[in-house]
């Protein structure tokens, strides 16, 4: 696995999970196994006893740092964090490297929430313990998308020549655009159902692009016969300037007359919470999954911790020494990115002090390495020379 590779050797860099490009289709599959091996009763050996897990949430949550606490604690770990972001040293300006150089002697891995995209990405720059990206603003939300994933594989028994529904917010869903990418891994075909200022990013449109067959359509009509599975998901208002929320329209509600030309065995998602976007009407539908599926998102999460904290060297107590710096601290000036910023102004480089810009580049094209933002002239990345 590639970020989340096993290793033992105090001095080689934890593994993490921050984006799902870091996992391929193999990576994949070996979650589903683990996880389906905890369903069938793996944790009563409280296998991580004596172990730590930090949940640090900057933005709000019920199912995802909920769902990590019980995981850990059925795997025999405690855990400890803080859910609200205001009773935390944040609120007197604290930097989110120095909070994670903090955590990391207190605990053995941290899940983080943050409402910059790219968070995890720099928290795992520093951190010496495994970090989880628990969603980072409107970026990613990698665990989020193994569970669901997971359900669609065992409701269908594989993901081959699937056809996927996306819809409600595809431009700041954090789930979706994880979703799509680990999808697009398998071949599964996307559909995307969303109005256009709701459309999945076109940056991350061209990645997928370059996967599977991608198509877009403005409403389900006519779509909704040819699909596996369809994900709904809420309107991310709270990552909206007012006057873009503002001229939006209600969100299409899905009811039951929608489903009437659907297949028998469709599954309708959502990763929650519901608020307007599905007619409470449809809970009662057989092919509505996304409550059956919150049990999944529990063993998928064990799966996570399990790979995490088995490939990482348990917390040394007595301290005292000085840590090596990281390899590549972020307020080093990279060569490839001399003189730029993100064109994005969500990106963890413009919202956290000293974190300096950097590129990557995938399929010959740059984009930001915390958001992935594309860096192409006149798109997304200012230079500031
Ligand atoms: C999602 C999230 O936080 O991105 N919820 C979750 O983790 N289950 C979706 C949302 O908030 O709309």
């Amino acid at each position: 696995m590639a970020e989340s590779r096993e290793h033992n050797s105090p001095t080689s860099p934890p593994p993490h999970l921050v984006q799902m490009d870091a996992l391929d289709r193999d990576d994949m599959l070996d979650y589903f196994t683990r996880a389906e091996s905890f369903r069938a009763g793996a944790a009563a050996d409280q296998r991580h006893a004596g172990r730590i897990v930090a949940t640090l949430f900057y933005e709000p949550s019920t199912r995802t740092r909920l769902s990590f606490e019980s995981a850990a604690l059925r795997l025999g770990a405690q855990t400890l964090g803080f859910s609200d972001p205001a009773a935390s040293s944040a609120a007197k300006g604290e930097m989110l490297i120095d909070t994670i150089r903090t955590v990391e002697r207190y605990a053995d891995l941290i899940v983080l929430r943050h409402p910059a995209e790219g968070a995890a990405r720099l928290a795992a720059q520093v951190a010496s313990v495994p970090i989880v990206n628990a969603g980072d603003g409107g970026h990613e939300h990698p665990t989020q998308t193994l569970f669901d994933l997971y359900t669609i594989h065992r409701r269908r028994g594989s993901l081959n020549g699937l056809t996927l529904g996306l819809t409600g917010d595809l431009k700041y869903g954090r789930t979706v655009h994880s979703l799509a990418l680990a999808a697009a891994a398998f071949g599964v075909t996307l559909i995307f159902i969303a109005p256009e200022p709701l459309q999945v990013p076109a940056h991350l449109r061209g990645r997928l692009e370059d996967m599977t067959v991608v198509r877009t359509a403005a409403s389900l009509d006519g779509v909704i016969d040819k699909l596996d599975a369809l994900y709904v998901t809420r309107v991310q208002r709270e990552r909206m300037d007012p006057a873009e929320a503002a001229a939006l329209g209600p969100p299409h509600a899905l009811g039951p007359t929608d489903l009437r030309t659907a297949r028998d065995d469709l599954l309708v998602l959502h990763p929650l919470p519901r608020v307007t976007e599905i007619d409470p009407a449809v809970d009662e539908d057989p092919r509505a999954w996304y409550f059956e599926q919150l049990a999944d998102g529990v063993v998928m999460r064990m799966a996570i911790l399990d790979v995490l904290l088995s490939g990482a060297a348990p917390l040394p107590l007595g301290g005292g020494a000085k840590r090596p710096p990281p390899e590549d601290p972020p307020w080093r000036e990279s060569p490839d990115a001399k003189g730029m910023t993100c064109g994005n102004p969500n990106c963890v480089t413009r919202r956290e002090r000293g974190v300096m810009m950097r590129t990557i580049s995938r399929g010959g094209v740059r984009s930001c390495a915390y958001c992935d933002w594309c860096v192409e002239p006149g798109r997304a990345v200012h230079s500031s020379r």
